[in-house]
This record gives C-alpha cells, sequence and structure tokens, in this order.
C-alpha cells in the first residue's frame, strides 16, 4: 500500500484531468495522519492554490473556528483534505469527470488513514461520498455506515459566509461529531 507521502508524489504528477495545466501547487490534504476524523471539501480556491493548504482562505477560518470550539484541530487530531485536488478555474464547481478522475487519490487517502468518521463539508462532497441526491439542509448531522466507516456531512463554511443562520446547525454538528468520535472510542 502506498504511503501518504508516497500518494503524494503521484499525485503532484497527475495529469488525469485538465485541471493540472493552470494548477500553482496541488492540494492534497493536512492534518494528522491517524487521525480518527477526516473532513473532506470540494476543491481547492484560488489561496489553497497558491498555498498548497486545504481551506486557508475566509471559508477556512470559520472552520478552523467550529472546529476548535469542539476540540478539533488540524494540528493536532483530524486531517482534512478535499474531493479534487486542483483548483477549477473561477472556483466553479467540480465537473463529474473531474470528481472521477481525482477520487482515486481521496480513497487511498481514506485507506491509509482508516478514519472512524469521514465528514463531508457541503453537498459536493456529501453527494459524492455519501448520496447522489443527499440533501444538507435536511440531512446533515445524520450518519451512514460504509465499509465499516461512519459517513456524515455538515454545511459548507462558504455556505455559512452566506447564511449566517445556518452557523447554529454546523455548531450542532461539530458537537454531534465529537459525541460520536468519543463513543465510538470507548
Ligand atoms: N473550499 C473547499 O471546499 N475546500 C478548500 O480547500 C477551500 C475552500
Amino acid at each position: 500500500m502506498n504511503t501518504l507521502d508516497s500518494l503524494y508524489k503521484q499525485c503532484q504528477e497527475c495529469k488525469a484531468c485538465e485541471l493540472y495545466k493552470e494548477r500553482t501547487n496541488i492540494v492534497f490534504g493536512v492534518g494528522n495522519q491517524n487521525a480518527d476524523i477526516l473532513f473532506i471539501g470540494e476543491a481547492p480556491g484560488e489561496n489553497e492554490d497558491l498555498q498548497g493548504m486545504p481551506f486557508v482562505g475566509r471559508s477556512g477560518k470559520l472552520l478552523d473556528e467550529l472546529l476548535n470550539e469542539v476540540g478539533f484541530s488540524r494540528d493536532e487530531n483530524i486531517y482534512i483534505a478535499n474531493i479534487l485536488k486542483c483548483r477549477p478555474p473561477k472556483n466553479r464547481d467540480p465537473k463529474p469527470n473531474e470528481q472521477e478522475a481525482c477520487l482515486h487519490f481521496l480513497m487511498e487517502q481514506i485507506d491509509i488513514i482508516n478514519p472512524k468518521i469521514v465528514v463531508c463539508v457541503g453537498r459536493i462532497a456529501a453527494q459524492k461520498l455519501i448520496s447522489k441526491d443527499f440533501k444538507v439542509t435536511s440531512q446533515h448531522g445524520t450518519f451512514v455506515e460504509k465499509n465499516g466507516i461512519l459517513f456524515t456531512a455538515t454545511y459548507h463554511p462558504a455556505a455559512i459566509l452566506r447564511n449566517i443562520h445556518q452557523k447554529p446547525y454546523a455548531q450542532e454538528d461539530m458537537k454531534k461529531f465529537k459525541e460520536k468520535l468519543l463513543e465510538l472510542s470507548k
């Protein structure tokens, strides 16, 4: 099996879709390689492409705030990655062929990290990893088991920045994720 380091190197060489042409950096993932909980966003934006790290822009700051409130931190106990490793131009939604071309990297990351819980951050990740008609507004915070891993979803921080009334729901979700993890670790 690959290590995250060898997978990272393969990802840097990847030309499986057109997005490699305009990337500054791949955005592979950050955090604890032994994390029990993995957060999956959609795709890198401009800041992420420039820095090579997920969720470092305005929505990343809000995500960190929500995580930190329940004691999750990318420096300690979680891992964060995206469905796509390269930035789509002008931050448009990832195309189905781009998601298909990139997904094997994420699947290998999940295999290597072997988390107890995978949290889809926003609709794109939830529809790719949980079910294709997933509705964040009605299904956030619910758990579905797949191959021994619990999958769940919450609001994307960029959506919360557009509609701040969603923030308390995301805060409740984070509490739920923390509680579920404690329950699973007993
Ligand atoms: N939005 C995402 O979904 N992922 C990032 O890394 C940044 C913004």
